[in-house]
């Protein structure tokens, strides 16, 4: 079974709802640890369904390169065949990518290309889009810019605010995130 461990940064619903499908064999694939760089919610969930979990925090090493070393290393110690960030919120490094790039994927609440960055979602509203959506691609040294591997479109509604807009792409990340994985388990999408 494809062996994928989450990155993550935030509230984790995403990440749940990984770990749910796989539970429930929706996910042909198996999230054998979660890791994230600050103490986050998610870290929480990922215990709650008795997985490993692991914290690499920026502060703990000397250098931006050393932090991705470690955390290419933490990721290394569970042997994974696919990392998904999934709401992770730190630029992945070239000290990371020389390991992991060619199995790492984003999912990104937005279609890009655009509305790329931290805050796609409050862009897209401030632009006045009517359709926005959420894209999975792969991850590569620019931001936000590998070759997109899913997108899914996301209507804006006129009473719109960030989080209810985002909410409603998150239903659709949840479901487009899981379909990308069986894909890559499947053989369907090849990463490298
Ligand atoms: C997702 O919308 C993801 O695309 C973005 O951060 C959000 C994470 O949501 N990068 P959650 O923390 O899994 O609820």
């Amino acid at each position: 079974m494809l062996k994928v461990v989450v990155l993550a940064s935030g509230t984790g619903s995403l990440t749940e709802a990984l770990i749910e499908a796989a539970e429930m064999g929706v996910l042909k694939a198996d999230v054998v640890a979660v890791g994230a760089d600050r103490p986050a919610p998610v870290l929480d969930i990922a215990a709650a369904h008795m997985l490993p979990t692991f914290l690499v925090r920026p502060a703990d090493y000397a250098t931006r390169g050393e932090w991705d070393q470690g955390l290419a290393e933490a990721v290394a110690a569970f042997e994974p065949d696919l990392v998904v960030s999934a709401g992770f919120m730190r630029l992945l490094g070239a000290p990371f990518l020389e390991c992991w790039q060619r199995v790492t994927i984003n999912t990104h609440p937005a279609l890009l290309p655009a509305f790329p960055g931290a805050h796609a979602v409050r862009d897209a509203l401030a632009a006045g889009a009517s359709e926005t959506g959420c894209t999975v691609h792969r991850v590569t040294a620019d931001m936000d810019a590998g070759p997109p591997l899913a997108q899914t479109p996301v209507p804006v509604l006129p009473d719109d605010d960030e989080s209810s807009l985002h909410e409603r792409i998150k239903v659709v990340e949840r479901i487009q995130l899981v379909e990308v994985i069986n894909k890559i388990a499947a053989g369907e999408v090849v990463l490298d």
